[in-house]
C-alpha cells in the first residue's frame, strides 16, 4: 500500500489548475492572519514523460499558489514553468533534453553530445519584488508573473547572472531587503560568487571565494557578516564519469562523497576578506541549512546532515522504467538536525544534535532567518530510524532542545513535505504552520493549517484538493498576487 501511495503522490500530474474551495467546504476555520496571503510551492509536476520516468530532479517545474481568501475559502492556481525544455517536451510529448539524472531514450548516441541545459525550474519558489522566482540547481531562476503565474523568462538580474550555474536556494539577508544568490563555476576548483540583489533586482553587493577542492553545494545560510556553506567533499567517479560523458550513465551518479577529506564549513565574508575554513567534529553531508546567526563573535549554524550519501536514488527513484521505491530512502541512515557553533577566532566547530528524529526541510520564522530564532519546523518520520519519505511535521525549540519536540503524524498512505511557518502579529513563537499532505492512498492532497503552539493537536483547518505531485520547496507570500 505504501509503495502504491508513494508512487501515486510522486507521479501525480494534474496540469494547470484554477479552482476555488468555498469556505463551507473548508474543514475547520482558516486563521484570520493567513487571509490575503498565500502559500507558494514548487516541485516536479510532470515526471512520466513519453513513457520515461524522469528523476524528480529532472521533472518539469510546477508552481502552486494556495491563496487564503478573505471569506475563509481557498484559491488554488497551478502552472508549469514554461521553460524552453518544458515547451519542447510539451510539443514533442516525449523527453528531448538529457537531465542531471535522466537520459533521453534511444541509446547513448542521443545523450553523448552536451545539448542545452535541462533547467526545469522545479526546486524553489520565492516572491521577490514584482515577480516570483522559480529556481533550479545549476541554472538561472525563471521569473513568473505573481498573479497569473505566467512564465516571463529567465530572471538574470539585468544580465548579471546570465548563463551562470546558480543554486536553486536563494536566501534573504537578515537585515531585510536583500536576496542572496550563489553562482558556481568550475568543479575541481570551485569558484563561488555571492550576489545580493535589492527589491528592484539590482545587484548591490558581490563577494567571491575560490575553493581548493570539489564540493556538493545545495544550500547556504546568511548571517550579519558571513555566508555559511558546507564544504561537503565529493570526488568524481572516473569510470562513471566516462560512462556519463559517453552517454550511458548520468552526471548525478558520477560523483560520490569523498571520505578521505574531512568535512568543513566555509565562512565567506559578505564584505570582503579571507574565507574561513572551519573543521567539523564528525562526518556531515549537509543538504539543507535550518538557519545561522552570530552572537558575541561566534557563528552558529543549524544543519540537516547525513553521515554520508549516495546519489541517484532520491525519492526512491529506480530508473526510467521502474516505480519509485520508498525502501531506498528507508535504507539510508536519517539526516540529523545538528547545531554547529564556531567560537570567535577559532577554526573548529562544536556540534550538538538537536533532535532524536531524522529531520529535513528545516524552516524558521521568516523574520528571524540569520538571527537567533526560537523555533524550527521540519519534515520528519515518527520512527526515529528513518527520515524520508516523511510522515510527520516536527517543532524543535532551538533555545531549549531538551524540551520534547512537538510532532504531528499523518495516517498510513500519506506523506508530508516542507512545513512553512507563518508568524502571527510579529511574534516569534506564535502563528500557523502550513503543510501539504499527499494522500496517495485516497488520491487527494490536503493543505493543512497547524497551530505552531499545539502542533500535536492536529490541523485547525484543512482543505481537500485533487492529488498534487510531491513538492520540494515553498514560501509564504503575504502580499499574495499583488505586484
Ligand atoms: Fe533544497
Amino acid at each position: 500500500l505504501r509503495t502504491r501511495a508513494w508512487n501515486a503522490a510522486m507521479a501525480a500530474s494534474p496540469g494547470a489548475l484554477d479552482l476555488d474551495v468555498l469556505a463551507p467546504q473548508v474543514s475547520g476555520v482558516t486563521p484570520l492572519a493567513l487571509r490575503g496571503g498565500r502559500l507558494l510551492s514548487n516541485g516536479p509536476g510532470w515526471t512520466s514523460i513519453g513513457g520515461v520516468t524522469a528523476h524528480p530532479f529532472d521533472g518539469h517545474g510546477y508552481v502552486r499558489a494556495f491563496e487564503f481568501l478573505e471569506g475563509g475559502g481557498l484559491r488554488l492556481r497551478a502552472r508549469f514553468v514554461a521553460t524552453p525544455t518544458y515547451r519542447a517536451e510539451a510539443e514533442a510529448k516525449r523527453l528531448v533534453r538529457r537531465g542531471l539524472a535522466t537520459n533521453v531514450p534511444g541509446g547513448p548516441l542521443r545523450n553523448v553530445k552536451p545539448g542545452p541545459s535541462r533547467n526545469v525550474a522545479n526546486t524553489t519558489i520565492v516572491r521577490w519584488g514584482d515577480r516570483l522566482l522559480a529556481g533550479r540547481e545549476g541554472g538561472v531562476p525563471f521569473g513568473l508573473d505573481p498573479s497569473s503565474l505566467e512564465t516571463l523568462g529567465e530572471a538574470d538580474f539585468h544580465g548579471v547572472i546570465a548563463g551562470q550555474a546558480t543554486l536553486a536556494h536563494m536566501k534573504r539577508a537578515p537585515e531585510g531587503g536583500r536576496l542572496v544568490l550563489l553562482s558556481l563555476a568550475g568543479f575541481m576548483k570551485p569558484h563561488l560568487t555571492f550576489r545580493e540583489v535589492d527589491a528592484a533586482g539590482v545587484v548591490v553587493s558581490k563577494a567571491e571565494a575560490a575553493l581548493p577542492a570539489p564540493l556538493f553545494l545545495h544550500d547556504f545560510a546568511v548571517t550579519d557578516e558571513w555566508y555559511v556553506i558546507a564544504g561537503n567533499p565529493v570526488r568524481p567517479l572516473p569510470a562513471r564519469l566516462a560512462s556519463s560523458v559517453l552517454g550511458f550513465g548520468t552526471l548525478l551518479t558520477s560523483i560520490a562523497p569523498d571520505l578521505e577529506r574531512s568535512p568543513v564549513l566555509y565562512l565567506v565574508p559578505r564584505r570582503g576578506g579571507p574565507t574561513r575554513v572551519v573543521r567539523l567534529p564528525g562526518p556531515a553531508f549537509v543538504v539543507h541549512f535550518g538557519n545561522a546567526f552570530q552572537r558575541d563573535g561566534a557563528v552558529t549554524a543549524d544543519i540537516c546532515a547525513f553521515e554520508s550519501f549516495t546519489f541517484g536514488g532520491e525519492f526512491g527513484y529506480s530508473g526510467p522504467h521502474a516505480p519509485f521505491d520508498p525502501s531506498l530512502p528507508d535504507a539510508r541512515k536519517p539526516q540529523r538536525l545538528v547545531r554547529l557553533t564556531v567560537p570567535a577566532g577559532q577554526d573548529v566547530a562544536t556540534a550538538t544534535v538537536l533532535s532524536a528524529h531524522g529531520i529535513d526541510f528545516p524552516r524558521v520564522h521568516p523574520g528571524w532567518e540569520g538571527r537567533d530564532a526560537a523555533l524550527l519546523f521540519g519534515a520528519t518520520r515518527a520512527d526515529t530510524r528513518h527520515s524520508d519519505p516523511f510522515d510527520s511535521i516536527i517543532r524543535v525549540d532551538l533555545r531549549d532542545p531538551q524540551r520534547p519536540p512537538q510532532l504531528w503524524t499523518v495516517p498510513d498512505g500519506c506523506f508530508v513535505g516542507e512545513p512553512i511557518f507563518v508568524p502571527e502579529d510579529g511574534r516569534e513563537d506564535a502563528g500557523s504552520v502550513l503543510a501539504i499532505v499527499s494522500d496517495g492512498g485516497r488520491g487527494e492532497t490536503r493543505l493543512v493549517v497547524l497551530d505552531a503552539g499545539q502542533l500535536a493537536a492536529g490541523p485547525v483547518a484543512s482543505v481537500t484538493l485533487p492529488l498534487l505531485p510531491v513538492a520540494f520547496h515553498g514560501d509564504w507570500d503575504a502580499a499574495a498576487g499583488r505586484a
